[in-house]
């Protein structure tokens, strides 16, 4: 008999319920905390796993106690550990905008490093919620508007927290949330309920989550909201159907927080024997703090709702990924102390992440990088070192972070710096904002740090108006109003992209700096300086205003295309329907030229591909690294298509030097969900455009033919 059959075979009910519950160790609480009582539970076998434990101490401690049980079934301790354990990269959204999925596996190999060094098993994430609207707070956590970049994501973070082999040491097991079109909530009210289409389901929010179970990714939550009137948490057609049945997907599903017991709230179960049945019915395991398993099921099975096979065949998932993991082994393999040399080199890799995170909107009058002279850094975020560490930030400390200033102040030690927070982040005192503008009578150049707190962004942290908080604008108006000609640079810090008009319009240069992580500081004096270029794009558009959003560059056509010659097309009588920045859109210190875009051969059948090349050269008098996309437009079809992103790549160029980007695009790739949602393939012409963002006047284009 296998390990798991003997184990199953001599569990009682309330063992087997203990496999199936997840309790906090507390570390890190986003609800109520139900149930007492931890260590007790852990002894006697009724809980099996535990979120939320820092510390490689008591981890090693509750672990000590599932080993004394009557089974002597290891414990299985898991964390949100989304953009670094200690050492925090920036966020999910900023890193992103690096667009290069080597870096964004690397950042994750070494948070998982260093959250098994500290003793755990388990990482909640990646988050692979597709995310179209800024008000929605969690857009921080994703990795923005487009499918193909989430399951680019998807792939690089599980092979980075996986690490290859589940069972290694330094490794974690991903979970890829929230399972699914939780990012888009009604309104962008977290917790929201979604409607979505089928086919949006298949086109825009399932693809990052098949690209994270192709990848192998050990477990999946699913997410809080409902679709179309079911809650993920009961979907038996988007879980036991789709994902395990169409999917083939037989890893550990654990519910979110709460999120069983919740189905009583959505209205669907009338009490927790019927919620823990639907939930389990539908293929949860893990019941996460709801204590729904434990308190329902056996009521459930008893009225007939549920069946031992049932618990045995959730039981058994969550052994084997124990079992996988390598526990029964060794349940110590995790934890250890890391040498100085690895942590050093883990906060270089935090600087060159943020560095390549930091996206430069605007830059009028070449205002940056900056010229020698005095600067004035003003604004509530300049020296807001626990700030840059942003949403989620696992077991990181702000007394780790460099702040802008603290960065400014290092990188250039001889200058005078001057500095002033003027007003708070949130609050509205405007005490502050004659100090701070009155710096700009001292400086050469001035630095506006503006934007959210670290906790304005994540869970349940939606904003009707995703701009700057608090007095923040009032600085701006005062500062601008003082700063004669001098320079004026905004650096925003922010979980999203926030609407700014007014601000971008009135400074020379913009910064979205998202929340950079532990090594803020440094990464953005060394982009301030010419010391790096930027070379971060936006992963999402930036809306001109709230009410064009959702705003992103994947819309279908419509039979009315906008036209200011025509009264009756799709357009906003009051602002342009282009988003104020484009998906794609970041500046360097290069200035790239496209030109000669090849697509060869010309035709293919569905087996054979195309080789798309686009020639560029620098132009501008820096070295600087350049991100070319490729997006293709299907231009008659049976669905009406949109332009669609296939594939991005980086260059690095000297001043006058010229190179050339190639994509392999294969014509398989070309499919699209056709009427029964099937990938369809269809002969017909494809328009190939390259360029360095979705905005289509700068995108070259040539014509392909699919046979
Ligand atoms: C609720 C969040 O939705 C989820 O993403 C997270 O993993 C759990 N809480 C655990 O902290």
């Amino acid at each position: 008999m296998s390990r798991i059959d003997s184990l199953v075979a001599a569990m009682t009910l309330t063992e087997k319920l203990g496999q199936m519950t997840m309790a906090t160790g507390d570390s890190a609480v986003t609800g109520a905390v139900m149930r007492t009582g931890l260590d007790a539970g852990i002894a006697s076998g009724a809980i099996g796993n535990v979120l939320n434990i820092a510390g490689a101490d008591k981890a090693r401690a509750a672990q000590r106690l599932a080993l004394e049980s009557r089974l002597k079934i290891p414990l299985l301790l898991g964390l949100d550990i989304i953009h670094g354990h200690r050492t925090i990269f920036p966020i999910p959204l900023g890193e992103t905008a690096a667009f290069d999925p080597l870096l964004w596996e690397a950042t994750a190999r070494e948070a998982a490093k260093e959250g098994a060094a500290d003793g755990l098993h388990m990482t909640f994430a990646p988050m692979l919620d597709v995310a179209r609207d800024p008000r929605w707070g969690r857009i921080a956590e994703g990795s923005g508007e487009d499918p193909y970049v989430g399951q680019a994501m998807a792939r690089a973070k599980v092979k980075g927290f996986q690490g290859g082999r589940l069972d290694g040491a330094d490794t974690l097991a991903a979970c890829a949330k929230h399972y699914c079109a939780y990012g888009a909530p009604t309104a962008g009210r977290d917790y929201a309920t979604t409607d979505v289409t089928p086919r949006a389901l298949r086109e825009i929010y399932l693809p990052p989550f098949e690209a994270a179970l192709n990848a192998g990714v050990a477990t999946v939550m699913p997410a809080f909201s409902s679709i179309d009137g079911i809650p993920l948490s009961a979907h038996r057609g988007l879980l036991k159907d789709y994902l395990r049945g169409k999917l083939g997907f037989d890893g550990v599903i654990v519910s979110d927080y709460n999120a069983i017991a919740e189905l009583i709230h959505h209205g669907v179960a009338a009490d927790v024997v019927e919620a823990a049945a639907l939930a389990l019915k539908a293929g949860i395991d893990i019941d996460m703090m709801a204590n729904a398993y434990h308190d329902g099921l056996p009521a459930a099975l008893q009225r007939g709702l549920v069946t031992m096979t049932d618990i045995d065949t959730a039981v058994r998932r969550v052994l084997r990924l124990k079992e996988q993991l390598g526990l029964f082994d060794d349940p110590y393999r995790r934890g250890g102390v890391e040498s100085a040399t690895v942590l050093a080199a883990r906060r270089q890799l935090a600087r060159e992440a943020a560095t390549r995170s930091i996206v430069l909107l605007k830059n009028d009058g070449a205002a940056l990088p900056l010229a020698e002279g005095r600067l004035a850094v003003i604004g509530p975020l300049a020296d807001a070192a626990g700030d840059m560490r942003g949403c989620w930030s696992a077991a990181g400390v702000a007394s780790d972070c460099v702040s802008a200033l603290a960065g400014l102040r290092f990188a250039l030690p001889h200058q005078s710096i001057l500095y002033a927070p003027g007003v708070d982040i949130e609050s509205d005192d405007e005490s502050g904002i004659a100090a701070g503008a009155a710096l700009c009578d001292e400086a050469d150049a001035i630095l506006l740090c503006l934007g959210e707190s670290a906790a304005m962004s994540g869970e349940a942290c939606s904003r009707a108006h995703p701009g700057l908080p608090g007095k923040q604008a009032a600085l701006v108006d005062a500062v601008l109003a003082r700063a004669g000609g001098k320079k004026v640079i905004a650096i925003l810090f922010s979980g999203r992209p926030l609407v700014v008009p007014d601000l971008v319009a009135r400074v020379d240069a913009v910064l979205a700096a998202w929340a950079p992580g532990c090594e803020a500081g440094n990464a953005l004096a060394d982009l301030l300086t010419g010391r790096a270029s930027p070379s971060a794009r936006t992963p999402v558009s930036w809306p001109r205003a709230v009410g064009q959003i959702p705003v992103f560059f994947g819309e279908r056509p419509t039979g009315r295309p906008a036209s200011s010659a025509d009264h009756y097309t799709s357009k906003y009588l009051d602002v342009p329907n282009e988003p104020l920045f484009p998906f794609g859109h970041g500046l360097t210190y290069g200035d790239f030229a496209y030109t000669g875009l090849q697509a060869t051969p010309d035709r293919a059948a569905e087996a054979d591909g195309f080789t798309v090349s686009v020639t560029l050269t620098n132009q501008g008098p820096r070295a600087a690294g350049e991100t070319v996309f490729l997006f293709t437009r299907d231009k008659v079809a049976s669905i009406s298509r949109p332009m669609e992103l296939k594939g991005f790549s980086r260059i690095t160029l000297q001043p006058g030097e010229s190179g050339t980007v190639s994509f392999s695009l294969a014509a398989r790739d070309l499919r699209f969900p056709g009427p029964d949602l099937e990938p369809l393939y269809e002969p017909g012409e494809i328009e190939i455009l390259a360029g360095p963002s979705a905005d289509r006047a700068r995108l070259l284009s040539a014509t392909v033919r699919l046979v």
